[in-house]
């Protein structure tokens, strides 16, 4: 039985050194000058280090990643989450959207901040700063439904 065991330990390790050589997909950053929402529009600060600290790592052309998104398959978790979170929003880019495009985003967002869904469950785990209060979501919120105002105007 122990014989066994160490087997499936070493191919165990094996695989997962042989897994480290798979493209994770992790997508890099590109910035582009003159793009990101910050760039753009005058946010509070308070707002502001809100979704540094809670969305950025997503939803952006600045993504800190940490040193377990190296990791398969973790990695490849990470690579799959910043490349869907970037397809239905992305704050470095926000100049590329729309002016009807960047409404229906920041009701997106809103919605999302208010039911919860956002920031994602599994990143608070790992990042506390991202924990908001009831009362930073309502930050969230109040701010992009005044800013879909303000591009309406
Ligand atoms: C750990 C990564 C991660 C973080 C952090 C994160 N998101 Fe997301 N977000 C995603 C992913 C992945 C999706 C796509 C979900 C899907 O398609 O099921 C998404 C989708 C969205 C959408 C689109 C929802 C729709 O209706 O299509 C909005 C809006 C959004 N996030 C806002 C935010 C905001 C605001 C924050 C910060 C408060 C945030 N997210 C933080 C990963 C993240």
């Amino acid at each position: 039985m122990k014989k066994y065991f160490k087997l499936l330990l070493i191919i165990l390790l094996v695989a997962f050194a042989i897994i480290q050589f798979i493209p994770s997909g992790r997508p890099a950053n590109q910035p582009v000058a003159g793009q990101d929402v910050f760039e753009i529009v005058e946010i509070p600060a308070e707002v502001g280090s809100l979704l540094k600290n809670a969305c950025y790592d997503c939803h952006s052309q600045s993504v800190k990643y940490p040193w377990y998104s190296y990791v398969a398959p973790v990695s490849w978790l990470v690579a799959r989450d910043v490349n869907m979170a970037r397809e239905h929003l992305d704050f470095g880019k926000w100049g590329e959207l729309t002016k009807r495009k960047q409404i229906k985003v920041l009701g997106e967002i809103a919605e999302e901040v208010e039911d919860r869904n956002m920031p994602m469950e599994i990143y608070i785990r790992m990042h506390s700063e991202a924990k908001l209060t009831d009362k930073q979501r309502e930050l969230i919120i109040n701010w992009s439904e005044q800013l879909a105002e303000k591009i309406l105007e």
